[in-house]
């Protein structure tokens, strides 16, 4: 295990924009190029407590706008409990506590309302969730309580939603039907067509594809990479191959701290830290 200190310290250069304590120099192109990426989300020395379990240890992560980032590493490490804090779900937990800060565009969450939390940072979980009520109603819900209808039709959000999420030819025909009448794969695109009808700026997945065929699944993942030019995206999986394909950066955790984030070519293929290239090759986990 690597202490938070020694970590930040082992950023190959490649992966500077990652870190932004670490210097660039202003004459490398990549460095260049990096300074202008923007961080739409941030967390900074974040620790988390289950009761007395201490389960994030000093995190510090950015999210860089219009970006995938996956969040890797073994059960028990804290990917979802980090996921989870990132639109303030954690705080519904009794005897639970937060330190350090999560900012969105540069503002603390705990300034915002929950309400815009959740509508600017939205999430999908590992089982998909879709109410006991119908599609239309399903995707409409957001909206709805967030005074979105005003102007626009429910019919053109739902439609909208749908299409976005690779839905809509599947799902035009029964919009009044039941959400439960439709497949696992075609639930989970559901609940991420519920989450893009109140246009969230952040898209959080934890383990999106994980009850999923690999159809559904090549359909989610497509689907990830072409919304990233609408939000950023931070999704937690188990399946390498799938944060290969998907993500622009990766992070890896180990026992409640994140041992290294860089691109996601360089955490498969050289990455800096002797505990991410076990987890990697196997090795543990
Ligand atoms: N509600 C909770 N109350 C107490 N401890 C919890 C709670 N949720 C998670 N934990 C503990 O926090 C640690 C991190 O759990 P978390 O669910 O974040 O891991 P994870 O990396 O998402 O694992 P997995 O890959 O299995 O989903 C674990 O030790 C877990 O037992
Ligand atoms: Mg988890």
């Amino acid at each position: 295990m690597v202490s938070t200190s020694e970590t930040k310290m082992a950023y190959p250069p490649e992966t500077t924009a990652y870190a932004p304590e670490n210097k660039m120099s202003p004459t490398s192109t990549e460095g260049t190029k990096s300074a202008t990426a923007t961080a739409k989300l941030r967390a900074a020395n974040v620790n988390f407590h289950y009761g007395s379990f201490h389960a994030l240890h000093d995190v510090s992560m950015e999210f860089q706008e219009n970006k995938v980032t996956a969040l890797i590493g073994p059960s028990g490490c804290g990917k979802s409990t980090f996921l989870r804090n990132l639109n303030r779900i954690n705080e519904t937990l009794r005897d639970t506590r937060l330190e350090g800060e999560i900012t969105l565009d540069g503002q603390n969450i705990m300034d915002f309302d929950i309400t815009e939390v959740r509508r600017r940072v939205g999430m999908v979980f590992q089982r998909p969730n879709p109410f006991p009520k119908s599609i239309f109603e399903n995707i409409i819900y957001g909206p709805k309580i967030n005074g979105m209808l005003k102007g626009t039709s429910a019919a053109e959000i739902v439609e909208k939603s749908l299409r976005r999420a690779a839905l809509w030819e599947e799902a035009k025909d029964k919009l009044h039907e039941s959400a439960y009448a439709l497949s696992g794969g075609q639930q989970q695109r559901l609940c991420i067509a519920r989450a893009l009808a109140v246009n969230p700026e952040v898209l959080l997945l934890d383990e999106p594809c994980s009850a999923l065929d690999p159809i559904a699944t090549a359909k989610i993942e497509d689907l990830l990479v072409s919304l990233k030019d609408q939000c950023t995206i931070v999704i937690v999986t188990h399946n390498m191959q799938q944060a290969a394909r998907v993500a622009d950066t990766t992070g890896f955790f180990l026992m409640g701290r994140l041992i290294e984030h860089a691109k996601t070519d360089m955490i498969f293929k050289n990455p800096a830290c002797k505990e991410t290239e076990d987890y990697i090759t196997g090795r543990f986990g």
